[in-house]
């Protein structure tokens, strides 16, 4: 699966962490919806060429003698590589003692280095605005998104120190927040003012609806406290849109 691919993932339906293992849970396709979103993004980075080449190289480096995989039929491919990527990405945790069950910090995991993608990227993107504004609102406008830039950046140490307290890997450089933002990038040429509130606007709202998402999701797979740190951002992205929002006509 493709960085796209696992982006629109991240929105679809999150089901509770499963309290039984995937070989005892019916067919290869159900084994490879529940861990499609793991697979997903752990292939990120790795899979981004070609899944079939990925999948010959995992396969050929799993355990002959995995049960789950020795069930899934040859046809079965897709289903299989997700499975072996999952528990790769499984193993590939700290260890913790932390009472969460694994499956679900892993999902978290997941969740999370997408939002720090995305933060990192509305930070960036804002204070371009805030460097680059002019017109005749410069110095309001030029104020503002310097302090909707700081609003966002608070929220971006706790997410990442969220992620690795659950065992998980942050990937906050900005390579790694180009390569995985879900925006699109800020426009390039001069603008007045204007412009540049309409375009943080699309984003500012952009990155609201990921995090009401993130809140439902980690709700529902049973992590209380993730779903909390998301509300906080949740709040502050829409009091910002709402700032943004002021500037433009009803
Ligand atoms: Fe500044």
């Amino acid at each position: 699966m493709l960085d796209g691919d696992c982006r629109n993932s991240m929105h679809g339906e999150m089901k509770a962490p499963p309290d039984t293992p995937p070989e005892s849970r019916g067919s290869a396709l159900d084994v490879m919806r529940e861990c499609t979103l793991q697979a997903a993004c752990l292939s990120w980075g790795r899979v981004r060429s070609s899944r079939r080449t990925v999948g010959r190289n995992i396969q050929s480096s799993a355990r002959p003698t995995d049960p789950t995989v020795n069930k899934l039929g040859s046809s079965d491919g897709i289903a299989r590589v997700e499975y072996l990527l999952h528990h790769r990405h499984m193993k590939q945790m700290h260890k913790t003692r932390n009472s969460l069950p694994q499956a679900t910090r892993a999902r978290v995991e997941v969740i999370l280095n997408q939002s720090l993608a995305d933060l990192n990227d509305l930070y960036s993107q804002t204070k371009q605005a805030h460097w680059n504004v002019r017109g005749p609102h410069f110095y309001s406008l030029h104020k503002l998104f310097d302090d909707l830039a700081d609003s966002v950046e608070a929220h971006i140490d706790p997410l990442a120190e969220r992620i690795v307290a659950l065992g998980g890997v942050a990937n906050g450089t900005v390579r790694q927040a180009a390569a995985r933002s879900a925006l699109t990038e800020f426009p390039t040429e001069r603008g007045e003012g204007l412009a540049y509130v309409t375009a943080l606007v699309e984003r500012f709202a952009q990155c609201g609806a990921a995090a009401r998402k993130g809140i439902e999701d980690t709700a529902a797979i049973g992590d209380a406290d993730t779903a909390d740190m998301l509300t906080g951002l949740s709040q502050d992205l829409d009091k910002s849109l709402w700032m943004l929002e002021a500037h433009t006509k009803p």
